[in-house]
């Protein structure tokens, strides 16, 4: 089994610009048999564009002879997917978040063990190989960690990815979109103890489960290589009617400081995010592009001091794209038992701090 055959649930934005392609173009190691989404203009987009045969919805996709199948249907939708592939007998690529509420998670793990299936969450950021590289920067400095800093910017979509050919999945009903608000509502609700609305729900559901849990993760990699365990919110803030959201955490008690902002920039053509490890004696930095700029290197930066002679080294190790590399991965993983970097127990992790940063923003 070593070319996996494999489906795709929900071919909206990331599944059209990044997955399907990807998944075409590494036809040694899959084949895409086919795509499923409620939006007739979606299937007719993967149909007319890739060729590919496509279903109306999941159960339709897993009825097929499939080995595999990666999930990219909105974020309420991704647990109970997971289950039903798991139940099929499937492996599964699922999107972030896996879930909102870590219960979901735990028990994710359970029906996984059951199946005796690979999980992998689709951080791809893990994949670059910058992220790799800055892991062997800091290596064994855990006692020297001050402080980390994430920034991230975003522009409108339509700025990330309007170069990519790509058809929105505007046809959807109303009563499935009443459906998935309402899921989305119940499972914030059990994640996080409480009913939340307005700004507090759109920044929780937006900037912390949508976009900076891939952030969470990526500093939840670096802490794990250091080998420092204790991270605990201490604030938490959405601000802006929702455009903006920030978190503080204390690193390993009193050790360090973990801040972390997202910021809506609806019309600055210009996408932002960065990772900064400040130790006592250097800073290690991470500036990654828009992720739907395929290949375009993410800058690691290295300052450091020898006396007073002061350098800054910047590091670029090829132009792996991690979309792609995410993908053989998961097929490493499937078809040669390798460790999964970003399986049901890390995005667990990821989502318990998440839920206690909710908690301090509903405060
Ligand atoms: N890893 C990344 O960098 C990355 C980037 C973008 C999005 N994502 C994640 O991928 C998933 C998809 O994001 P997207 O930007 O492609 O979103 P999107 O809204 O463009 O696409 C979602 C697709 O799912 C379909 N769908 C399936 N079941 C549905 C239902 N019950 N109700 C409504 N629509 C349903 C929609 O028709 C649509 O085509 C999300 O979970 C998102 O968080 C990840």
């Amino acid at each position: 089994m070593s070319r996996l055959r494999i489906g795709v649930f929900g071919a909206g934005m990331v599944a059209q610009v990044e997955h399907v392609p990807n998944l075409v173009h590494l036809r040694e190691k899959f084949e895409l048999v086919a795509v499923a989404d409620p939006s007739a203009k979606a299937r007719d987009f993967i149909a007319t564009r890739f060729g590919v045969a496509t279903d109306p919805n999941l159960d339709a996709l897993l009825a097929r002879k499939l080995d595999a199948v990666l999930i990219a249907a909105p974020d309420f939708a991704h647990v109970s997917a997971v289950e039903n592939a798991l139940k099929a007998g499937l492996h599964v690529l699922a999107e972030k978040p896996l879930c909102y509420d870590p219960k979901d998670a735990e028990r994710l793990a359970e029906i996984q063990k059951a199946a005796g299936k690979v999980v992998q969450v689709a951080y791809m950021k893990r994949f670059d190989p910058s992220y790799a590289a800055a892991l062997g920067l800091i290596e064994g400095l855990g006692a020297k960690l001050r402080y980390i800093s994430v920034e991230k910017s975003e522009p409108d979509a339509g700025y990330q990815m309007g170069h990519h050919f790509y058809r929105a999945s505007d046809d959807v009903t109303q009563e499935m979109i009443t459906q998935g608000r309402a899921e989305t509502q119940r499972q914030v609700t059990a994640a996080l103890g409480k009913e939340i609305s307005g700004a507090v729900f759109r920044g929780y559901t937006g900037a912390f489960c949508s976009s900076l849990v891939h952030d969470v993760n990526l500093v939840h990699g670096f802490l794990d290589h250091m080998g420092i365990g204790r991270v605990e919110a201490s604030a938490a803030h959405v601000f802006a009617a929702a455009e903006g959201a920030s978190a503080t955490m204390r690193v390993g008690g009193d050790q360090a400081l973990w801040q972390m902002v997202h910021i809506n920039v609806p019309h600055l053509a210009e996408y932002r995010e960065r990772v900064a490890l400040h130790f006592d004696d250097r800073i290690v930095e991470l500036i990654f592009p828009a992720p739907y700029l395929n290949h375009l290197p993410t800058r690691l930066i290295l300052q450091r001091s020898n006396g007073h002679r002061y350098e800054t080294t910047e590091i670029r190790d090829g132009f792996t794209e991690p979309y792609i590399a995410e993908l053989e991965g998961f097929h490493a993983a499937v078809t040669r038992g390798e460790t999964v970097k970003t399986g049901i127990a890390h995005a667990a992790k990821d989502m318990t701090l998440i839920a206690s940063i909710g908690k301090l923003a509903a405060a």
